[in-house]
């Protein structure tokens, strides 16, 4: 029962020790207040019953709360207790989330309740400019059997973000602490059908519990030709750093699966350009992402389409 609460509230063991302490610290200060509160009215047994089930009610809607986030500021625990009270300020229809970047609960919590969707939901994980992200977004508009219908995101200003709010394509902004030690938001990811993760720019490792989830259905894109220049640190620039410092006449780009290892997963597509004398990263950059943008977009669609064969 405890690790299930744990991988709801995403947080690590530690860490939900001490919140489950602040509740029960609320729980005893919130009864000691009520009961003194009772006394210095000068209630008790003969008071009428009305005053003083007001009174616990009160102390229950909005003494708890205060009390809560007052421990929970005292112990560190403000970022987790202040989302806490946010969602219930939501649920009472009190407070609104941004528009745009909305963190969804999921509506329909049985998935198998859901109707299926007939065109295969793909959520597109990035964290950069998404310009890879676009370019799938555009190709894939209007297609029969597939659809974006997620975009995930691990930066709130990444301008993927607004890309996506341009196509009115739902955003989750994701937290380290729940993606690595909690359910890798695969609650969410079931709300909204995803049956496709494509990594366009996203730059943490897929936690296993994802990579379990989803066998064989996680695609990324790696800006030069693997296994060369690849695994941890190898992002960005560094990877073009490295292939001009190595003196490659060619680079390219690899559209692979996802496994547990760090760029290691089978390969589905190469494609290469040259590497002139005197390139900069910077120009290579740019060939690279000419080469994304020209193959990266069908490559999605052929490898999602072999999942209805
Ligand atoms: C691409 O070069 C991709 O290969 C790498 O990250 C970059 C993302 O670029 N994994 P963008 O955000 O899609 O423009």
């Amino acid at each position: 029962m405890f690790k299930r609460l744990q991988q709801k509230w995403g947080v690590s063991t530690r860490q939900f020790w001490i919140l489950f302490i602040i509740f029960g610290l609320t729980g005893t200060t919130t009864a000691m207040l009520t009961r003194y509160i009772t006394s210095w009215l000068g209630m008790d047994e003969t008071s009428f019953w009305l005053w003083k089930l007001l009174l616990r009610v009160g102390m229950l809607l909005f003494g708890y709360q205060v009390i809560l986030l007052t421990y929970g500021f005292l112990l560190g625990q403000w970022a987790f207790f202040w989302k806490y009270e946010k969602k219930l300020l939501v649920r009472l229809g009190i407070w609104r989330l941004e528009s745009g970047v909305v963190a969804p609960k999921p509506q329909t919590p049985n998935p198998k309740l859901q109707i299926p969707n007939p065109k295969v939901p793909i959520a597109i994980f990035a964290s950069g400019a998404g310009s890879n992200a676009q370019k799938i977004i555009e190709h894939l508009k209007g297609h029969v059997s597939m659809q974006v219908a997620l975009i995930v995101c691990n930066k709130p200003d990444a301008g993927v973000l607004s890309i996506a709010k341009t196509h009115g394509i739902p955003t989750l902004l994701i937290e380290k602490e729940r993606f690595f030690r909690g359910d890798a938001y695969l609650a969410e990811l079931q709300n909204y059908q995803i049956r496709f993760i494509v990594l366009a720019g996203f730059l943490w490792k897929v936690p296993d519990a994802l990579i379990k989830a989803y066998p064989d259905k996680i695609i990324n894109i790696h800006p030069a030709l693997l296994p060369k220049y690849g695994g941890k640190g190898m992002y960005g620039m560094r990877v073009h750093e490295a292939v001009i410092a190595a003196g490659e006449n060619e680079s390219g780009i690899t559209i692979h699966y996802v496994n547990e290892h760090f760029d290691e997963g089978a390969p589905i597509f190469q494609a290469r350009c040259p590497v002139e004398p005197g390139d900069t990263p910077e120009q290579l950059a740019q060939k690279i992402h000419a080469l994304e943008h020209r193959y990266f977009p069908e490559t999605v669609e052929k490898t999602v389409e072999k999942l209805n064969r």
